[in-house]
């Protein structure tokens, strides 16, 4: 198959991850907080609860991880559970259909064990609620009977962890984030950090790797070490077949050229994003939902997936009216940038799509 013959779904930069990243990924998990490189502030916090609640021989408080898929969410939750010496159990939101499902898994739980539940955003309402007075109170309540003979009788749970993982903490009912104790954000890595993780990666892959090799890869792969990871293991292959199996700096560069990944890590369904709200909705405010429609994705893919690093290297901006591509994005794909008044020409814009 041709490189660059990839549509979304398989896409290399995409943040998802596909059943291709699932052999290295295992292997290449850190496990200990030490191993885990970067997300400094989130990883003092945890220091601090993981050491205090085992002084005291205590439970962890409820965790909820959130940030754009593929910055460690679960191989974090894996970590907590390994340094409080506890059981991990893996689920998620989609996976539990009914309220008995849940009541399974958290009857399951012995003291001080971790559950984890991974997109947690997508639990529906009628398992959400199983889980109020468990996180509460570390209780079932279960009705029983029907009609005017239901009761419900409350059955205790072992004191337990939950961490809940989401894309879009935005999207968890208020009830639900209220009974999280530790909320922490996660962020986009800086090229250092991810550098530091192809680093890590290319030694237990027993990939030998020149810093600046590294430092290419790492610049390259919009601040997420899922895509750091994926492009090590691609440029692994190049540097096999047209070098010596050594990954400098002009075998990465020369690789990554030869999947049109750019300099800053942008492909090409970024640049068919930035160029749609420069050619045709002239540089914005542009609505979401138009947009989507217009380069044929999905809002929330938009949101998740191309936003986050965008808006981080300053290429797009959010605003109330829509979506503006900055000067810095007319500049990277060489068009020239004219400031305009702050008319309604974005109304005009999304009439073209309307009509
Ligand atoms: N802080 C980190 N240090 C080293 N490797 C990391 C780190 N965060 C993530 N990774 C790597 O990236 C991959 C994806 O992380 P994952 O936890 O699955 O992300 P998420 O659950 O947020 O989508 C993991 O397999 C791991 O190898
Ligand atoms: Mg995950």
């Amino acid at each position: 198959m041709d490189v660059n013959e990839f549509d979304f779904e398989d896409r290399i930069m995409s943040t998802e991850y596909s059943a291709e990243d699932s052999e290295t990924e295992v292997g290449l998990r850190p496990q200990t907080l030490d191993e885990y490189i970067g997300q400094e502030k989130a990883k003092e916090i945890l220091k601090v609860y993981i050491d205090a609640v085992k002084l005291r021989g205590d439970t962890l408080d409820h965790v909820l991880l959130y940030g754009p898929p593929g910055l460690g969410k679960t191989t974090l939750s894996q970590i907590i559970a390994n340094e409080l010496g506890v059981n991990l159990r893996i689920t998620s939101g989609p996976a539990i259909e009914k309220q008995g499902d849940l009541a399974a898994l958290l009857s399951n739980l012995a003291e001080g064990d971790v559950l984890f539940i991974d997109e947690i955003h997508r639990l529906s309402r009628s398992v959400e609620e199983i889980l109020y007075p468990a996180m509460e109170d570390y209780a079932l309540d279960i009705i029983i009977g029907k009609g005017p003979a239901a009761r419900s009788i409350r059955l205790p749970l072992s004191k337990f962890t939950l961490i809940g993982a989401t894309t879009r903490a935005g999207q968890l009912t208020t009830p639900l984030r209220d009974r999280f104790g530790v909320l922490l954000r996660l962020e986009l890595y800086t090229p250092e950090e991810l550098a530091t993780i192809v680093k890590r990666s290319a030694g237990i892959l027993d990939v030998p790797i020149d810093e600046d090799g590294a430092l290419e890869i790492a610049s390259r792969s919009r601040g997420t070490p899922r895509i750091a990871n994926r492009l090590l293991k691609r440029v692994r292959d190049f540097a096999q077949v047209m070098g010596d199996g050594r990954i400098t700096c002009d075998i990465a560069r020369m690789s990554l050229d030869k999947l049109e990944i750019d300099e800053l890590g942008l492909d090409n369904t970024d640049r068919r994003m930035i160029e749609t709200i420069i050619d045709f909705y002239d540089g914005g405010p542009v609505g979401l939902e138009t947009l989507a429609a217009t380069i044929g994705e999905e809002a929330v893919t938009i949101e998740d997936v191309y936003e986050p690093y965008l808006l981080q290297i300053g290429f797009l901006s959010r605003t109330p009216r829509g979506r503006c591509a900055t000067h810095l994005a007319y500049d990277h794909l060489g068009k020239p940038f004219k400031k305009k008044a702050a008319s309604s020409q974005s109304d005009d814009g999304q009439m073209k799509l309307v009509d």
